[in-house]
């Protein structure tokens, strides 16, 4: 039997109708921001492998990364045991973050720091014996597949047989041009009964719903008010962090800070699966306490894995380079080259960047849905010229290595552009 064959056979995939789906594309090796398939074919790697590559594939520093750790230690229980590279990782992690936020806490993947984060959050006001059981998030909001992401996330299709599992959630719009005072004022209404434990949002940019972009400036207010009355902010910079918006962290371009923040995807380069929540001292301090109860009693078996936390450290090595930085803002200029040609285009909508993703919306005539037929079409057209790009709908964006050179930089842009006219025609 054929690789393909035995796949059929035998594997289930994410996000995937099993019954209608084509053939997987079988890739055997990944290099810089290459992937080859089975017959050699070259395909560069336009969205960094589900948003999670920053440095390029088979990166020696993190190669050597790996392979010192597992001759160091290659796992240990992490209750009742610490080991040097997680404790290296909290601090540097702490370092980077801003001044509020100074205890880590590990987990497996950016569900389940989002999961952490909700917890902590809940138990915060359970500990402080002044319980808050109402959540705030923004519509569009994607945070992972577990019961806690789903349940702050969009609710709809993706996740309707779950809906009645869900805690009950309240929704902000997704900020516009024109709506912000009106979710302004939605939010003060809401924040102000004081029974709200948590406001979680994604900052600055919404992934799944397809790269929609909001300001800083709407963050900054949102966070005022919720602090006004004694709420917490989680972020998940899940996606947006590591070097997505052109800072190391999206709150690294607002003024008001998380209480709580979530980080996963690129904090191991996009190689080892790994979480971290980071929290504010004030939230660790109301979990001190002579009742055994009040710890945080969550955790899990891979919690803290040395050789994924060495990963992250060699990953933060590698953003102390000032190479690093010189390539993620190359890639910032040529998105933002890339978004002007794209302007010009008759059936492009909504073009729009933050740091290195570049996004927008193909005009089908038939308004903007995850099940669009152009996906379809582009995903293929795409796979043909070389380019690995997986839409959302009909949105296209562009967030690969920060490692990539301009000459592979364009062959994506090349497609994008040959693509759009090939459908305009
Ligand atoms: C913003 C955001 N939060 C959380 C998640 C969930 O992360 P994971 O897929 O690692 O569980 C994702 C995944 O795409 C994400 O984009």
């Amino acid at each position: 039997m054929s690789l393909i064959e035995r796949d059929k056979e035998f594997v289930w995939h994410p996000f995937t109708q099993h019954k209608t789906a084509g053939d997987h594309l079988e890739i055997v090796k990944a290099s810089g921001v290459t992937l080859f398939d089975a017959e050699g074919k070259e395909y560069i790697d336009a969205n960094s492998s589900w948003w999670v590559n920053v440095h390029g594939h088979a990166h020696p520093h993190i190669g050597k990364a790996i392979s010192d750790q597992f001759n160091a230690i290659d796992h240990v229980v992490f209750a009742g045991v610490t080991h040097p590279k997680a404790v290296e990782l909290a601090e540097r992690i702490v370092g980077k973050c801003p001044e509020n936020l100074k205890k880590v806490f590990f987990s497996d993947n950016g569900s389940t720091a989002i999961e952490v984060g909700l917890k902590m959050a809940f138990q915060y006001f359970h500990n402080l014996e002044k319980p808050r059981r109402k959540v705030v998030a923004l519509n569009g909001a994607y945070h992972g597949d577990t019961f806690g992401a789903m349940s702050v996330g969009q609710r709809g299709y993706f996740n309707a047989p779950f809906e009645p599992f869900f805690f009950d959630v309240d929704y902000l719009e997704f900020p516009t041009a024109d709506n912000q005072e009106a979710i302004l004022a939605k939010a003060r209404e809401l924040f102000a009964t004081q029974e709200v434990a948590v406001l979680i949002l994604e900052p600055l940019v919404q992934g799944a719903a397809g790269m929609r972009m909001y300001s800083p400036e709407m963050l900054d207010q949102l966070t005022a008010i919720v602090h006004q009355y004694g709420s917490l902010v989680i972020f998940d910079e899940v996606m947006t962090g590591f070097g997505r918006t052109g800072k190391l962290f999206s709150m690294d371009h607002c003024q008001n800070k998380p209480d709580i923040v979530a980080f996963s995807k690129g904090l191991t380069a996009g190689v080892m699966a790994l979480g971290l929540t980071v929290a504010s001292q004030e939230i660790f301090d109301a979990f001190l306490s002579e009742e055994k109860t009040k710890a945080f009693l969550h955790g899990h078996s891979f919690t803290a894995n040395p050789i994924a936390c060495a990963v992250a450290c060699a990953n933060l090595d590698l953003f102390e380079e000032p190479a690093t930085i010189e390539n993620m803002e190359a890639l910032v200029n040529w998105g933002t080259e890339f978004k002007k040609e794209l302007a010009s285009l008759k059936n492009v909508r909504n073009t729009r960047q933050t740091g290195t993703i570049v996004a927008f919306d193909i005009d089908t005539g038939e308004g903007d849905t995850y099940f669009s037929d152009i996906r379809e079409r582009a995903y293929s057209y795409f796979l043909e010229n070389g380019v690995l790009l997986r839409p959302l709908g009909n949105t296209l964006f562009v967030n690969p290595p920060y490692s990539i050179s301009r000459a592979e930089y364009s062959k994506i842009t090349d497609a994008i552009l040959g693509f759009l006219r090939s459908v305009e025609a």
